[in-house]
């Protein structure tokens, strides 16, 4: 077996969670063929960033506001993945849209986790806590989430894996959030991660 890890650069733009959870799945080998090398936050204040700091990753902001324009803030981007080489994106809570022009430089190399079972409540508009509000309001008894590949058509990619979870009498969205990220998508994202990484590295 080579030694040879996927290079990957984790997005994030708020708590963390998934990425702590991609850090732990790493620690623990379930996460095997990559490694983060990078983390890049959409926000300074994001508290991911204080996770990638106690797990010794580098992390960089790159704030679209600060940027001026969608296409400064992406050429930021692509000049720190240039810089550390990376060869997977995963979306983990990555709240801001990439254009076409973007997605179309990674062709099966970025990854999105999203807290519902595509196609339901998802596309523009749908992130977050609005998601499982959706769900709750129009009275789904079963949601989950979804890691999928990223396109140019919002939550539109290949999906990659799924797993359902079931909505309580008495749910309230952030009840609900919470027991879709532990139940599912703090699973499925890694699993998802190890899964493509390894294709990539025997498949290229
Ligand atoms: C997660 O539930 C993730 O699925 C969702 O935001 C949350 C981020 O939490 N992403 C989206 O809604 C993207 N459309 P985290 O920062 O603790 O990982």
């Amino acid at each position: 077996m080579s030694d040879r890890k996927i290079k990957i650069a984790v997005f994030v733009s708020g708590g963390g969670t998934n990425l702590q959870a991609l850090i732990d799945k790493q620690k623990s080998g379930v996460i095997a063929s990559g490694e983060i090398k990078l983390v890049v936050s959409s926000n300074k204040d994001a508290y991911a960033l204080t996770r990638a700091e106690k797990a010794n990753i580098p992390s960089v902001v790159v704030s679209k506001k600060e940027c001026g324009s969608q296409e400064a803030f992406e050429k930021k981007i692509l000049e720190y993945l240039k810089e550390y080489d990376i060869e997977l994106i995963v979306l983990a809570g990555f709240m801001c849209i990439l254009s076409e022009s973007f997605t179309s430089k990674f062709p099966k190399r970025i990854i999105n986790v999203h807290p519902s079972l595509i196609p339901s409540f998802c596309g523009k508009g749908f992130y977050g806590l609005k998601v499982h509000e959706a769900a709750l309001g129009y009275g789904v008894k079963v949601t989950g989430a979804t890691v999928h590949f990223v396109n140019e058509v919002p939550d539109g990619g290949e999906i990659i894996m799924q797993k359902a979870v079931e909505v309580q009498d008495g749910d309230t969205p952030e009840t609900l959030q919470k027991r879709v990220m532990v139940n599912s998508e703090w699973i499925i994202l890694p699993q998802s991660v190890e899964k493509v990484c390894s294709r990539i590295l025997h498949n290229g």
